[in-house]
């Protein structure tokens, strides 16, 4: 006795994903008049037509490992949950966050055969988002690719019954992920050399420099996503994190002032190599919360000549090797050669030194420290900088420092006129420096957690902001770690 099919009783929403991620499966092994092809065409179909039943355009997208139907978040419970990471996976395969289905005057079964066959021929390019979009271009159906992370803009309500727009900003939380993953790795790797220098054992720059281009291609993929990882603090391993930052801050600066990929890698290398010879520093002088003796002193300035005569040990071409410990003797030296080490004859700071003096400087300023408890805030830490620019740090190079921090700085918290508190993630140049875009904090039961990405500089019909910035604060003041946010 033969069954009758069963009606689907899904919400439309749920059909509809399911059988858009069944059917590019389906029609990798059956023909198109396959029973289960035809039946799924029509889930499908009928799926699409009751959710244009609201509005003739239907946008499903994944946004922070959430599904949401244009601007609504879509619930997914116990049921559904694994098929919303299916399509996430699905959509990250081809480098996209979503589809777009416009309604169109007619909707044949072949159009949508059409759709699946080019889903499943993208996985195959070298650059599926862009074969999509090439090939779907005015299509019914178009994918939201990862063009400056998708951004655009929705209005959501924010319980008060005011609503104000957020901004949908898919895809930098794989490349977040990424981010923090080599940044995990640089750690690994910058201790391990450490130890191996330490005791004696033969260390390959290998390792290094692939976590430094792993980081190059993050400056060049996310530049603000690079610039908060440089927010992460760990007041216990204080010399490796704070070589990891220096090296960040080291690269977004020589790609402000246009230096090329390579002279990036080797400013970043030089960088992260800048105190390795801090281990050769008694302990508790590096631990020491009172004011050095001139012998303790005079101890912990022979640290970058320890840097250097570490660099000196590591396997590496020597042309490479000559440009790295540069930097690394000179980062406490002074554009006006007054600081340390003390030289017979010294020749000027270069560039890749001069670099590395300002974000040594900076990241010191702002990290918590045994003599210093609670770290001064990027405000505070640029003005005392320029109290010593053109003696010890090059002018020029501090001006544009100081521009690619900006006024709110990453990490920076936000008191905001719509009762909200911000944390800002991205700076930006220019007039919009004032308005950066930020994360808004949620209260939740154990603290704080991230919520919506709004951008400040964004306006009403009337031309009046939608928020305004009543108050900044350094997240240390709430003790916050702005990277457990951004990132
Ligand atoms: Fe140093
Ligand atoms: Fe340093």
């Amino acid at each position: 006795m033969s069954q009758a099919p069963q009606k689907n009783t899904a919400p439309p929403v749920e059909s509809l994903v399911s059988s858009f991620l069944r059917l590019p499966q389906l029609q990798k092994i059956h023909q198109p008049n396959n029973k289960l092809v035809v039946e799924s065409l029509k889930v499908f179909k009928e799926s699409l037509f009751a959710v244009w039943e609201d509005s003739v355009t239907a946008t499903v997208r994944i946004h922070r490992g959430r599904l949401y139907l244009n601007s609504n978040r879509v619930p997914a419970g116990k049921g559904f949950a694994p098929t919303v990471g299916r399509l996430e996976a699905f959509l990250e395969a081809r480098n996209i966050f979503g589809f777009r289905f416009q309604k169109p005057d007619e909707l044949t079964d072949d159009t949508i055969v059409e759709l699946f066959r080019e889903l499943n021929l993208s996985a195959l390019e070298k650059e599926p988002g862009a074969y999509l979009e090439e090939k779907l271009r005015e299509n019914w159906a178009y994918p939201i690719v990862d063009k400056d992370f998708n951004i655009s803009v929705v209005m959501s309500d924010d319980g008060t019954g005011t609503s104000r727009p957020v901004v949908w900003n898919a895809g930098v939380r794989t490349l977040a992920l990424k981010a923090k993953k080599s940044y995990s790795r640089a750690l690994a790797v910058i201790t391990g050399l450490n130890e191996k220098l330490s005791e004696g054992q033969p260390v390959n720059i290998n390792k290094p420099r692939r976590v430094v281009q792993d980081m190059v291609e993050g400056l060049f993929q996310n530049e603000n996503l690079l610039m908060s990882l440089s927010t992460i603090r760990d007041y216990d391993d204080y010399t490796c994190t704070h070589s990891i930052n220096v090296a960040i801050l080291s690269m977004c600066l020589g790609k402000r002032i246009g230096l090329s990929k390579i002279q990036i890698m080797t400013l970043g290398l030089s960088a992260l190599f800048h105190d390795l010879g801090k281990v050769d520093i008694p302990v508790e002088l590096i631990r020491k919360t009172s004011k050095f003796t001139d012998d303790e002193y005079a101890l912990v300035k022979n640290h970058p000549l320890h840097s250097v005569m570490r660099i000196l040990r590591i396997n590496a071409e020597h042309t490479l090797k000559s440009k790295l410990l540069i930097s690394p003797y000179e980062h406490h030296l002074g554009v006006d050669l007054g600081g340390y080490p003390r030289a017979a004859k010294a020749s000027p700071m270069t560039l890749y030194g001069r670099i590395v003096a300002i974000t040594d400087h900076y990241d010191a300023l702002t990290s918590s420290r045994s003599y210093r408890p609670v770290p001064i805030s990027p405000e505070q830490a640029l003005n005392i900088m320029l109290q010593v620019s053109g003696s010890q740090l090059d002018q020029i190079l501090l001006k544009v420092f100081i521009n690619m921090i900006g006024i709110y700085p990453v990490g920076t918290l936000l008191l905001l006129d719509s009762h909200e508190i911000g944390m800002v993630s991205q700076t930006l140049a220019g007039a919009d420096q004032g308005r950066p875009m930020c994360y808004i904090l949620d209260f939740v039961d154990n603290g704080l957690q991230r919520g919506d990405l709004v951008d400040l500089a964004e306006r009403d019909g009337d031309g009046n902001f939608y928020r305004n910035i009543m108050r900044c604060f350094h997240p240390s003041e709430f003790g916050l770690n702005p990277s457990d946010y951004l990132l």
